[in-house]
């Protein structure tokens, strides 16, 4: 059994191998690799009379590093993913991007910073544990390791992928949010005390998933990031929550003490997410594109019933279904931000000044109808 209550774990034949990393060369490729002992033995598991190969989750690093769809970062890359609006697949966008990391064996650190657990959810399910002594304990994380002398071997927990770990999430983040405050250069408690401290462990990528109310916690993990990853849903929702976020962003950089670290601001990239087909998904997605060209990715995630099962099934949306739609969007989106990890110094500067909305006053006419032929884009 795994730690999600599977009896029946998981395992990937060849041909669903070349799905899920994209293989483009022939069907022969991993066999000969396999004999020649270039990838690791598979299982083999009986399928009538004949026996098929089958690799388990661990051994797909090995495997993802010689023949998937991304290469190892060229130098360690801290990314933080936040957004003030809730449900937009910020811990959804972490868990899929640091799967598909650790299989490609890069190796990989989730740090939660939510105090409503869900990120440390997907990796230790509560549904699965068994008495209510267990369900009464917590991890150790990050309280633990800044405040109370613990080592990062203490907290760091080791996940079913080798190359995946994570910090998990506990009640005493908010405890270590108003601790944080009280400290000097405070945003700079998690650059100075945690990332050097990481990076020197080997994590080429780490990456922390925020809660959507601004906090100490999410201040630290902007400051340490080398890459902010902001989604942002196609819905109306979102879209006039977008100026707030960027207005949130730009008073923040105002305030930190350390100068050098605003450049990190620079590298703030929008995704946007859960695009319907519908027409005002559309016009929001083709506005977001308009006005915010230089940080919003080519690739948008889909609204998907396939990407809830997944996430319901504690697996990545290319673990689940490597073949569905929704799933190719993570592959276009994880190639994308890979390019960026080594050309972050490249990434424009956000303007802190984007379009708001025009104020209309209560009294005025309501705008006639939207020509939409303007304002259509493809999926
Ligand atoms: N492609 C998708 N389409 C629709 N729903 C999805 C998709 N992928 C995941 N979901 C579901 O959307 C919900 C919200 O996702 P998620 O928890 O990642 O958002 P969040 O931004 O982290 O939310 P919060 O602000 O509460 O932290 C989850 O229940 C998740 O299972
Ligand atoms: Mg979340």
């Amino acid at each position: 059994m795994d730690n999600h209550g599977n009896t029946d774990i998981k395992t990937w034949t060849n041909a669903e191998l070349h799905t899920l990393f994209n293989i483009q060369s022939s069907r022969q490729t991993l066999l000969h690799a396999e004999r020649e002992g270039k990838i690791p033995t598979a299982i083999r598991k009986s399928h009538g009379q004949t026996q098929v190969r089958n690799w388990t989750i661990d051994q797909l690093p090995a495997i993802g590093e010689k023949y998937g769809f991304i290469s190892k970062p060229t130098k360690p890359t801290v990314i933080t993913v936040f957004s003030p609006k809730g449900g937009v697949l910020k811990t959804t966008v972490t868990f899929n991007l640091a799967r598909v990391l650790a299989i490609h064996n890069i190796k990989t650190l989730v740090i939660g910073l939510d105090i409503q657990k869900s990120l440390t959810e997907l990796f230790f399910p509560q549904g699965t544990v068994e008495t209510l002594e267990l369900a009464q304990t917590e991890l150790a994380g990050l309280k633990q390791y800044l405040v109370d002398g613990y080592s990062l071997d203490d907290v760091i927990a080791s996940t079913d992928i080798p190359t995946l770990d994570i910090i998990p999430e506990n009640s005493s983040l908010n405890f270590l949010e108003k601790w944080i405050y009280g400290q000097t250069a405070r945003e700079m408690t998690f650059e100075r005390d945690l990332i050097p401290q990481l990076k020197e462990r080997g994590y080429e990528v780490i990456i922390f998933d925020n809660s959507p109310n601004w906090n100490q916690l999410i201040e630290n993990s902007i400051v340490s990031a080398n890459v902010i990853l902001s989604p942002i849903g196609c819905d109306i929702g979102s879209f006039q929550a977008l100026r707030t976020n960027i207005q949130t962003m730009s008073e923040f950089r105002d305030t930190i003490v350390d100068r050098s670290r605003v450049d990190n601001l620079r590298n703030f990239v929008l995704i946007p997410t859960l695009a319907e087909s519908n027409k005002l998904s559309r016009q929001i997605l083709a506005s977001y594109i308009r006005d915010y060209s230089d940080m919003i990715t080519t690739t948008t995630i889909r609204s998907s019933v396939k990407g809830q099962e997944s996430s319901a099934l504690y697996m990545s949306i290319l673990e689940y279904d490597a073949r569905s739609p929704v799933a190719e969007d993570y592959r276009e989106l994880i190639k994308e931000l890979r390019k960026k990890f080594d050309e972050t110094e490249n990434v424009k500067e956000f303007d802190s000044h984007p379009p708001g909305p025009e104020i209309r006053k209560q009294s005025a006419p309501l705008p006639s109808k939207v020509d939409s032929q303007h304002s259509e884009v493809t999926a």
